[in-house]
């Protein structure tokens, strides 16, 4: 069976531990090296990934070329609108060529069905680089940011503000595989999926909901947010100002436990849902998260491709 990581249930829960084992190792291993160096056992050596990109990305895009280098292998980077796919050829006729070319598939894409359909005529691993519904790859950054700090536990209590994206859905599904507790503040209108709830739900995870920002954070041990209008979606100033009780300040940190963890997938709208305080401050890991991108996928990769 081919392994796609379109969401983290492709993989369950041993998986995704076994994923952040693998991942801190590596990091460990590699502390103060060059960050183009390889890997001293390139588990990856003769391996390409192709990439493609429907939407914008600085963070993606990097970790997962340096990733490639650090495991031995290399990557293709292609914008959908530079490809055929960009005029028409179809996403199962790309998929059937690219799985005659390459090792593994990553995707930045809209339409989640997309990601699927690739999948379905992928016979090499196809992973999700971000759809409008999840964003599993940068969950398990946050994971791996979370462990490292000791914080990772069942019952963990963490807070989301804002709006219910493509984040919120991977980190609910991770809360339902790891068994921990999500507070969710937001504005009518913006909950997020009821899918991914009831499944975290049905695992055994607490997934609630409030409208009040103070009555989420309080006490937790993470909070965190992402911009308040994705990457594709119609904005406008209704949603901001609907969005704006829910910024993530000193006021509202001043809430959180005494040494809670900030996280912030990035890009940031800094002075929108975080200010430059916390996003500057003590509490914030989001640095480290970024990093961790690369140190997390080098591990999504070779779980895809049959190592762990
Ligand atoms: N967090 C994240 O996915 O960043 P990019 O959009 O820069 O890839
Ligand atoms: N929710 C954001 C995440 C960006 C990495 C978006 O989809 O634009």
């Amino acid at each position: 069976m081919t392994r796609h990581f379109l969401n983290l249930a492709d993989a369950g829960g041993a998986a995704v531990g076994a994923m952040l084992a693998d991942a801190q190792a590596r990091k460990t291993a590699r502390a103060s090296w060059p960050k183009g160096r390889v890997d001293a056992d390139a588990p990856l050596a003769g391996h390409v990934l192709a990439m493609i990109f429907e939407k914008n990305s600085t963070r993606t895009r990097v970790s997962f070329d340096m990733a490639m280098r650090q495991l031995g292998g290399s990557a293709i980077v292609m914008e959908a609108g530079g490809m055929q796919i960009g005029r028409g050829e179809t996403i199962a006729d790309t998929a059937r060529v690219l799985s005659r070319m390459v090792d593994a598939i990553m995707i930045r894409t809209d339409d989640h069905a997309k990601i699927e359909e690739l999948a379905h005529y992928a016979t090499v691993p196809v992973i999700n680089g971000l759809t409008d519904q999840s964003h599993p790859c940068q969950i398990m950054a946050d994971l791996l940011t979370l462990a490292e700090r000791g914080v990772l536990r069942p019952g963990m209590e963490m807070a989301w503000l804002g709006d219910g994206n493509n984040v919120l859905h991977s980190l609910i599904e991770a809360a339902g595989l790891l068994g921990f507790n999500i507070r969710v503040a937001g504005p009518d209108g913006y909950a997020p999926d009821a899918g991914f709830v009831k499944r975290a739900r049905a695992a055994g995870a607490q997934i609630r909901f409030t409208a009040d920002p103070v009555e989420a954070a309080n006490g937790a041990q993470v909070v965190v947010t992402d911009c308040w209008v994705s990457m594709g979606q119609a904005g406008g100033e209704a949603k901001v100002a609907a969005m704006a009780p829910y910024q993530v300040n000193d006021a509202l940190m001043a809430h959180a436990a005494p040494q809670a963890t900030f996280l912030h997938c990035l890009p940031a709208h800094r002075g929108e849902e975080v200010t430059d305080a916390v996003i500057d401050g003590a509490h914030s890991a989001v640095w480290d998260e970024a990093e961790n991108r690369i140190h997390a996928q080098k591990s999504v990769l070779r779980w895809a491709l049959g190592q762990l």
